[in-house]
């Protein structure tokens, strides 16, 4: 297994581009399955995830190729709509083919998703949506069994703010026949990526950014050529790495505006933060000062991926903070790794207590998920002494290279792959 090793203490200076949205793209590529041809999508990041994605659509006979950042995915040739077992358990996102393959073949077969382990992460909401609209499910074993004839539009009202069962339903939608709603829909800015996307396909949707949207089913779709907005959680990853390790750094390509809940967060903890267009400046001079209370939430408010890597910040910040998590029950697992490089940090239920210290040391620590393994990177670079991260195969599913990345702002980090045996 890959390992990061981290020479700590060294503040991150230069310019940076931020890399296309994961979570943007994963839905994007999905629903190309619902016009028949040859897309293009640019600004796709080099993922883990999105090479599972792709080798999903390959395995449904898709033709895909990612070169660069651009992707071309011809889907005229999908004949199935079956998914495989051991494709579905490599990451959470491949339950967004069940929307476009249902609305595409009449019928599905997936499996339960895999993904991070952050909590229970169930599908009931993207179930119920896709029942709506007319679908029959048969749920066998960890299989899922979707079938509909022919869909229809509905009023759907979801229980939480569900970003992939929104995300799912408008998919499903796009192709139904007449108006459906969803009502208490999430408004996160990848559900509005997602809608422009289908929109230049020929859909008909209207809505994504509030808590309503309406889907005028068409009779059908056209491939097109899109580019994925850039990714926010990288974005502010990088920009709580500059904070913690007291640095100066320049991100280009972002959207200031998707980050304003992490600016907000940033700017009471006493980091200058500098907006002008698309680029977002950082710096931090001095020790960073304790917030009293960050809780995550559903977009707008602050994002539950960006929690662990917050919580570095304040664990070396002046003063006690709390952060509580709301969406994800196990997402509090890297407050131990933290422990082991001296973070005073104690947990009572989904609720950290935050004591900052002056300073955190190096220690051979594991990324028990992706954004948990970005929060012990940050660590790393802000610590002093040498940090091992491991399993950082989490990592790699998140980030485009976070070693290259982070080494152009001259961190002093590097990746150890095992020496293959002969
Ligand atoms: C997406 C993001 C993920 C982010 C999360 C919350 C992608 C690929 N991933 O995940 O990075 O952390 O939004 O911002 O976009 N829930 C149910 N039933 C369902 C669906 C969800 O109870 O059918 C619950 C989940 O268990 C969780 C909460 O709703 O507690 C949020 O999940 P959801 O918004 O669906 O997150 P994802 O789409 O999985």
């Amino acid at each position: 297994m890959d390992k990061l090793v981290i020479e700590g203490g060294k503040p991150l200076s230069g310019s940076i581009v931020i890399q296309g949205a994961k979570n943007a793209a994963l839905p994007i590529l999905a629903a190309c399955m619902l016009a028949e041809g040859t897309s293009t999508i640019e600004h796709v990041p080099r993922l883990l995830d999105i090479d599972v994605m792709l080798n999903i659509l390959r395995e449904l006979g898709c033709r895909a190729e990612h070169v660069g950042d651009t992707v071309v995915l011809d889907t005229e040739t999908a004949h199935t709509s079956h998914v495989p077992e051991s494709l579905m358990g490599q990451m959470r996102s491949s339950i967004f083919l069940m929307g476009p393959l249902l609305a595409r073949f009449g019928e599905t077969q997936v499996y339960q998703p895999g993904g991070c382990a952050i909590g229970e992460r169930k599908i009931d909401l993207h179930l119920e949506g896709l029942q709506a609209l007319g679908a029959e499910i048969e749920e066998i074993g960890n299989r899922i069994i979707c079938r509909a004839d022919k869909l229809h539009g509905a009023d759907i009202h979801l229980a939480f703010p569900s970003v992939g069962a929104t995300e799912n339903i408008m998919m499903a939608a796009v192709l139904a026949e007449g108006r459906t709603t969803i009502s208490n829909a999430a408004r996160e800015p990848e559900i509005q990526d997602l809608q422009k996307f289908l929109n230049a396909m020929g859909a008909k949707i209207m809505g994504a950014g509030t808590d309503t949207i309406t889907i005028e089913g068409v009779q059908s779709l056209t491939p097109c050529t899109y580019t994925v907005i850039p990714d926010r959680i990288v974005a502010g990853t990088i920009m709580v790495a500059a904070a913690a390790t007291r640095g100066q750094v320049t991100l280009l390509n972002t959207n200031p505006a998707h980050l304003s809940s992490l600016i907000h967060v940033l700017r009471r903890a006493g980091v200058q933060i500098l907006v002008d267009g698309d680029i977002i400046k950082v710096g931090c001079p001095g020790r960073p000062r304790a917030v009293e209370r960050v809780v995550t939430a559903p977009y707008p408010a602050f994002p539950t991926d960006l929690q662990s890597q917050v919580m570095v910040l304040l664990a070396l910040a002046d003063g006690v903070s709390i952060l509580k998590e709301t969406i994800f029950e196990g997402r509090l697992k890297h407050v131990d790794e933290l422990s082991r490089m001296g973070a005073d940090i104690r947990v009572d239920l989904n609720s950290a207590f935050i004591r900052g210290v002056p300073r955190l040391y190096g220690a051979t620590v594991e990324a028990t998920d992706l954004r948990a393994g970005a929060a012990l990177v940050i660590a790393g670079l802000a610590a002093q002494g040498k940090t091992i991260v491991e399993q950082i195969h989490h990592i790699d599913r998140g980030y485009d290279c976070i070693e290259t990345m982070l080494s152009r702002l001259g961190a002093r980090i590097s990746r150890y792959s095992p020496v293959p045996k002969n």
